[in-house]
């Protein structure tokens, strides 16, 4: 693989950032100082320094941000801010977030490294259990909790049937709901088939992790050990 290339996977710096420390004479290749970033490395056998420190595979990162609106979820994007944006990390260029919450919703939000454990919470065969706090324009009522457990017909697919639980009914509404699929605006389209709209949406939890209540929108922090264990076991 390219020097630049390898360096910049490795969440070094971007590409342009990565032929610049190259250029500067700050990469080293097995002791001897590189200066062209086009140079082939072996990763699996060449020593790479940046500045004299080994370059190395790093262990994986597990970040709990609140999402705030406004941010996409992706890693890149050409017209919006990124919630890989709001990250400040060396592995910037390795994370991802898991899974995807609409521009608009805040909430929990994991961003890591791990694509095992992304696979396992987003996989639609293990039914991952997600909290979602919402205001609702309309009264919602005990047949729209009776309608959300047995399962709606979104047109496309019927939704497994998910746990309305109504906090305040009134021309707003608040509620909360857990489902355990993760479809495209899943939430936003279950109300809309009871005739109503979701007017905020938040996330509170997936699987066993639950947003950190004193993390305003925009911040994050790390997992706890405990936080990934849980998360890992299922
Ligand atoms: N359901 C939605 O409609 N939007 C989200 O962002 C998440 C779940």
């Amino acid at each position: 693989m390219r020097l630049d290339k390898y360096l910049a996977n490795m969440g070094t710096g971007t590409r342009t950032e990565v032929k610049n420390m190259i250029r500067k004479g700050n990469v080293s290749v097995n002791g001897e100082v590189v200066k062209s970033p086009e140079m082939k490395v072996d990763e699996n056998a060449d020593e790479v320094c940046v500045n004299g420190e080994v370059v190395g595979f790093v262990s994986n990162q597990y970040i709990m941000l609140h999402k705030p609106a406004g941010v996409v979820s992706a890693t890149e994007d050409t017209k919006d801010p990124t919630v890989i944006d709001l990250i400040d990390s060396p592995i910037r260029k390795q994370l991802f977030p898991v899974g995807r919450l609409d521009k608009d919703t805040e909430g929990l939000l994991l961003i890591t490294n791990d694509g095992e454990l992304s696979h396992q919470l987003l996989s639609p065969k293990k039914h991952v259990s997600k909290v979602y706090y919402a205001r609702i324009e309309g009264n919602v009522s005990k047949e729209d909790v009776k309608a959300f457990s047995e399962g709606l017909d979104l047109g496309d697919f019927t939704s497994m049937p998910a746990n309305l639980t109504v906090l305040r009914a009134g021309e707003e509404s608040e509620i909360e709901v857990e489902i355990f699929e993760g479809k495209f605006h899943q939430v936003k389209r279950m109300f809309e088939a009871v005739g109503k709209k979701v007017v905020y949406l938040k996330r509170l939890s997936m699987g066993s992790l639950s947003l950190d209540e004193t993390l305003a929108p925009g911040e994050y922090r790390l997992l706890t050990e405990q936080e990934i264990e849980q998360l890992r076991r299922g």
